[in-house]
């Protein structure tokens, strides 16, 4: 598994795990409520309503998830309207109401119940009959109950006082009507006052302190409930009539109840009035839940007095007691869920953490065993390397021994070529004013003595360079005049420029600028500059060597020519060991510069080159003033040696003179039977190649590219002899463009250099030059050569005239010289008629000029062109007089000859027979 997927898939587990952990605890707390029941209470306050709203939250928490909403209308009916409309609009599933009056309340009760709401009305009732189901005792069966337990218990004359509830509400109403209605039965029970206490003690007392006067007579009292039953108890006390019976309504157990009324005999007897709570509840969730419910529940209602007073007692202390185990079980089992929770959210953690882990453990192993095997392959690969690395430094410790060995043996073989070069250079030098010598060995005697000064300048250079790079040379520094040592060293120069007509000048506004310098190394320097600047320089051109103080507190010294100049490219690299640009316009042997720029390091200064091709260029040699930057080892006493420097101007200078060739007429009297093209930069090869080819061939030459192109274009040679090296354009380029030109690609170009890398030589060869021959060479090596790819061309000739060869086939040059011949026969075989169609006509069509096309259908067709058309005429006579029934006269014109006789005697010479012998005899 790759690193990437394994994350991926871990963060995939991660998210699930999380996810479902998050599902479970969400799942817990957003436990969303089942239902919402709204109860709105007429009065909230007093113990039976307190009773009330206990029995229903007990009730409740046996159905877990209900959202209950309650709310007090404080005996307001009003307020009591505002708040069911308030619960209508929150959404209650169900509405349960004691109302505070029967008829003000009727409208909204009925609104809820008509948007399908079900309604449970406790209690009290409202007027209207639209609800779903009531739950409560019988009120009228209460006012019953008190007027017989009055009638049956109470002798002799009784004398009632009623005191109802609120005024409106229906159980004032219902248990006066019962109590009236079963008092009618006894005859010695008045009913002498009534008023309204309106379910107030407060309010009943204040009321029977305002009638006290008509209560002398009362023997008992019927309060609508307990707590207005205990106001009178207490009024009538006050007036000392201890002795009137009062009887109330509800019988609640606990402090301030009924029940405890009756046992203190504040009341004779109070009537039970269960509260109906949790009967309200179970009723609620039947409806809720869809299920079987009574629309009447009336609850059960019996007289408590002094003979039950204390059962009553008993069994509600009973229930309480239950009631409070029930509610300890019930906090138990709330608590145990807590707990029950908080362990599954443990637990869920644990298993949680328990799948992470083995899931972290497995990808850890995994990452363990790739890490292992990572770790395994590279240490491999770095046990490969160091076994390279250790190999690298063995070989490059070897070959460094080797190149060391290499440049010894060089050096002292460069020692040793110094000898025979002097001995060799000495021996000339006696002959060379020998008279008696003939002018050919005189000539040969002075190119050997010119080579001998260059070979013996390249040996000094070697010899130095060695010096300086790897014997680490010091200086000798000696102050001396660099103005007139610089004067002295272009002095020695004036033989080569006056012949040449250059003009060499010394520019300096001061004669005498003393300068730390090294005499025998400095002159090296300039010796170079100097005859590298003649060398490129055209005749008449100019050379300026100038002086300059710079503000570095350096002297500047620049050696400006305009001669050719030098490409961009090769700018960067004059000062590179060894480097030669394709063109002899890069300066001298690739060693001099590079070691005119060691040289110049080693003075502290610091060497520059500029140049424009075409142009000239200028090296700019900075040198410092004062000897502070020298070491005391760097000084040695030196005076200037004008004979070391004559000696030393043999070596530069001797080289740079020049045999001038001698220039052969384009078209000599006695031409010979081919000719070719040698260009070559460096004069005295020029010249030797020159004399030598023209005992076979008629020899072109030319000194640069430029010019060579042009020759080539002029004369078509037979064949071309180009250096690689060569100012103007490379001999490789050279190559490049006469073989994919039509006029000369039939050249064969063989290519000199001194390039010996086989590299080269394939660079030269892919520039389809025919040969690539490295310099030093055999002369004769090279006339087998030149002959053999004279008379290839020979055989070629039949390639191009046969119509069996494959174009495809056949390299870039051939190809052209292919089509260079199937359009030249084109041409003439749509022109055989045309006895005016002449050379220049074909010259025209082809757009090359005369000589080109007589050397190039030579060299193709080896014949002349009018032999070819003369040919083609009389074949295609000989096809006429084959096959069609023209006349001799008819054929003869024809084939674009204008007389008959001249036609029937050239017939007779190519074929045997006369045009008219020929037709007879049908012979082919
Ligand atoms: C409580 C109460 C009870 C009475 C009932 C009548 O508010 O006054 O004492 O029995 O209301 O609705």
């Amino acid at each position: 598994m790759h690193l990437n997927s394994s994350i991926a898939y871990f963060r995939l587990i991660l998210l699930t795990l999380l996810f479902t952990g998050l599902s479970i605890s969400c799942k817990k707390a957003n436990k969303k409520a089942q239902y919402t029941i709204g109860f709105s209470q007429c009065v909230g306050t007093d113990l039976w309503r307190r009773t009330m709203l206990d029995e229903m939250k007990t009730e409740l928490s046996l159905h877990p998830g209900v959202n209950f909403i309650y709310s007090d209308a404080q005996n307001n009916s009003q307020i009591q309207i505002g708040q069911v409309k308030k619960m209508i609009d929150q959404g209650i599933d169900l509405l349960i109401i004691s109302p505070n009056e029967a008829k003000p309340l009727a409208d909204i009760v009925e609104q809820a119940y008509g948007k399908g709401i079900p309604v449970i009305v406790i209690d009290r009732k409202t007027s209207s009959s639209l609800y779903t189901a009531y739950v409560g005792a019988d009120n009228y069966q209460i006012g019953k109950v008190a007027g017989e337990y009055i009638g049956s218990t109470l002798k002799g004359n009784v004398n009632v006082l009623e005191i109802m509830g609120l005024p409106g509400s229906s159980p004032a109403i219902e248990r006066d009507k019962g109590f009236n209605e079963s008092i009618k039965k006894f005859d010695h029970i008045h009913v002498v006052t009534k008023i309204y206490g309106d379910w107030l003690k407060t309010n009943a007392e204040s009321q029977l302190v305002k009638i006290k006067d008509e209560l002398k007579d009362i023997n008992a009292v019927f309060a609508q409930n307990d707590v207005m039953a205990e106001g009178a108890r207490n009024v009538l006390n006050a007036l000392d009539k201890n002795k009137v019976k009062v009887i109330g309504v509800d019988a609640l157990p606990g402090s301030g109840g009924g029940l405890q009324m009756v046992i203190d005999k504040k009341l004779i007897a109070s009537i039970l009035y269960p509260t109906g709570g949790k009967e309200a509840i179970v009723t609620a969730f039947s409806i809720l839940n869809k299920e079987q419910f009574s629309r009447e529940n009336i609850l059960q209602s019996l007289v408590v007095d002094s003979s039950n007073v204390q059962l009553m007692k008993m069994q509600y202390d009973r229930i309480k007691s239950q009631h409070r185990d029930i509610e300890k079980q019930q906090t138990l089992l709330e608590e145990q869920e807590v707990v029950y929770h908080s362990q599954q959210i443990v637990l869920n953690i644990i298993v949680i953490s328990l799948v992470l882990a083995i899931v972290f453990g497995g990808l850890a192993f995994y990452w363990l065993l790739e890490n292992r095997k990572i770790n395994k392959s590279l240490e491999v690969k770095n046990n490969e390397i160091l076994l390279q690395r250790n190999q690298l430094l063995d070989m490059s410790a070897k070959v460094e021994v080797a190149t060391e060995a290499k440049l010894n043996f060089f050096t002292n073989i460069t020692h040793e070529f110094r000898t025979p070069l002097t001995l060799i250079l000495s021996s000339v030098e006696d002959l060379v004013p020998n008279e008696k010598l003939n002018s050919e060995a005189g000539k040969s005697l002075k190119l050997i003595h010119k080579n001998v000064f260059r070979l013996l300048r390249l040996v000094n250079q070697l010899i130095e360079y060695r010096k300086i790079e790897y014997d680490k040379k010091l200086l000798n520094a000696s102050p001396n005049n660099i103005v007139e040592f610089v004067q002295d060293i272009a002095d020695s120069f004036q033989s080569n420029v006056q012949k040449r007509n250059i003009s060499l000048n010394l520019i300096s506004k001061e004669a005498k600028i003393l300068l730390w310098f090294d005499i025998n190394m400095l002159d090296k320097v300039f010796f170079n500059l100097i005859s590298n600047a003649i060398y490129f320089t055209k005749d008449n051109g100019l050379i300026q060597i100038i002086f300059s103080r710079c503000d570095d507190n350096t002297v500047n010294i620049a050696i400006q020519d305009n001669g050719i100049g030098m490409e961009e490219n090769d700018i960067s690299y004059v000062f590179d060991h060894f480097y030669q640009a394709d063109r002899a316009d890069s300066r001298g042997s690739g060693l001099g510069l590079s070691l005119s720029k060691e040289i110049i390091g080693l003075h502290h200064g610091h060497i520059s080159v500029t140049s424009q091709k075409w142009k000239g260029t200028t090296f700019n040699i900075k040198l410092p003033v004062g000897d502070q930057h020298l070491q005391d080892k760097e000084k040695a006493n030196q005076v200037i040696n004008t004979e070391n420097i004559i000696e030393q101007s043999k070596i530069y200078s001797t080289d740079l003179d020049r045999v001038t060739p001698a220039v052969k007429e384009i078209f000599p009297e006695n031409p010979k039977s081919h000719s070719i093209l040698v260009i070559e930069d460096n004069p005295d090869l020029l010249a030797y190649l020159n004399e030598k080819f023209s005992a076979f061939y008629e020899v072109y030459i030319s000194d640069n590219g430029v010019n060579g192109l042009t020759e080539a274009y002029e004369k078509v040679p037979d064949l071309i002899i180009a250096d690689v090296v060569i100012p103007g354009i490379s001999g490789r380029s050279l190559a490049e463009k006469l073989k994919s030109d039509f006029r000369t690609s039939h050249i064969p170009i063989i290519l000199l250099t001194a390039q010996v890398s086989i590299e080269h030589q394939i660079a030269g060869i892919e520039t389809m030059a025919d040969l690539y021959i490295i310099k030093p060479f055999n002369f004769d090596y090279l006339l087998a050569n030149v002959k053999n790819l004279i008379n290839n061309r020979i055989l070629l000739k039949e390639h191009f005239t046969s119509d069996t060869s494959v174009v495809e086939k056949i390299p870039v040059s051939k190809r052209l010289d292919k089509k260079f011949i199937n359009d030249f026969s084109g041409i003439v075989e749509q022109n055989l008629s045309n006895e005016n169609f002449s050379v220049d006509d074909i010259c025209k069509i082809i757009g090359i000029s005369r000589v080109q096309l007589y050397r190039k259908v030579k060299a193709l067709l080896d014949c002349s062109i009018t032999e070819y058309i003369l040919n083609r005429r009389l074949k295609k006579a000989k096809y006429l007089l084959n096959n069609e029934n023209f006349t001799i006269a008819e054929i003869t014109y024809r084939v674009g000859i204008s007389n008959p006789n001249y036609f029937a005697t050239i017939f007779k010479i190519k074929y045997g027979c006369t045009p008219s012998e020929f037709k007879k005899n049908k012979l082919i």
